[in-house]
């Protein structure tokens, strides 16, 4: 019996080096894999956004069309830009990465499994914290990937964000708490100076659909275990109850 704690115990190590893993980053959203329609928005905002530079090498139009419920010529009307492109290829970027890397310093990389490598907090985070800074060569850096290589593609939906002081009621880095009115006093608080398209919280759910498109990406069958889930439970409860039925009727003569 020992030996069994201790093998569950040694099992459960794996566990808590992951938790302690996960740097810490300050939005956190929960993916909804069953919101359709956030993962529809998703999609259409990363081929229109990020698909420039950023491959789906393991994600095909088709496959996201049947999980997303979206007709074949929606997809073909909508979706694929490139004459490249069919409705059963991945989802492919014209741009070489040799050429990337020269012109930003850093290849974009594949985002397929982004949210099973960073986490989903981590992009959604990411993606909300590019702010303003005339030093870097794209103008901008950002808070949660410090002298990031990307350009803020975001931009004119978000407006420029940038660092400002003020008050806030997260503990953020190099926040000073005030006993007085419970609040941090930070300079590295951001802050939208110059609107964009969208409304502040428009623009954080634009940026929740984009990073729930990419939960679902990293993982589709989860989708499907998800939708497949109660059925099974409901099989197993019938299954369960003819089985005790049949077991009676086999055992009632017996004693
Ligand atoms: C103009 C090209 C370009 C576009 C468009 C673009 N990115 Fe990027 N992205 C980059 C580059 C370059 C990097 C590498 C940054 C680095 O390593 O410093 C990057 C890095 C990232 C990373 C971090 C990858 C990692 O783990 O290191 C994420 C996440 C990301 N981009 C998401 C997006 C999303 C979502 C969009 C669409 C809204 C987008 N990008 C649009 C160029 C682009």
């Amino acid at each position: 019996m020992k030996k069994q704690l201790f093998a569950l115990l040694f099992a459960l190590v794996p566990c808590t080096a992951m938790a302690a893993g996960g740097a810490s980053v300050p939005y956190s959203m929960e993916p909804d894999l069953q919101d359709q329609a956030s993962l529809q928005n998703g999609m259409k905002l990363y081929v229109n956004y990020c698909m420039g530079c950023h491959s789906l090498e393991y994600q095909r139009f088709a496959r996201a069309a049947h999980d997303l419920g979206m007709p074949q010529d929606l997809v073909e009307e909508n979706l694929i830009f490139s004459s490249d492109l069919a409705y059963n290829d991945q989802l492919h970027i014209a741009m070489d990465s040799g050429d990337a890397e020269g012109w930003f310093g850093a290849p974009p990389p594949d985002l397929t499994l982004e949210a099973r490598l960073r986490g989903t907090d981590w992009i959604y985070s990411y993606l909300l914290s590019f702010y303003k800074d005339p030093s870097r060569p794209t103008g901008v850096n950002n808070a949660v990937f410090d002298l990031v290589a990307m350009p803020n593609v975001l931009e004119p939906l978000q407006g420029v964000q940038e660092k400002v002081c003020a008050e806030t009621d997260r503990p953020v880095e190099g926040a000073e708490l005030d006993p007085l009115t419970g609040k941090y006093q930070s300079c590295e608080t951001l802050q939208v100076t110059q609107p964009g398209e969208m409304e502040p919280d428009e623009f954080e759910e634009a940026v929740y659909d984009l990073t729930n498109f990419l939960a679902y990406v990293g993982e589709p069958s989860k989708l499907q275990a998800q939708t497949l889930a109660p059925k099974v439970l409901i099989f197993i409860f019938i299954f369960g109850v003819i089985a005790y039925l049949l077991k009676r009727e086999y055992w009632r003569d017996i004693h």
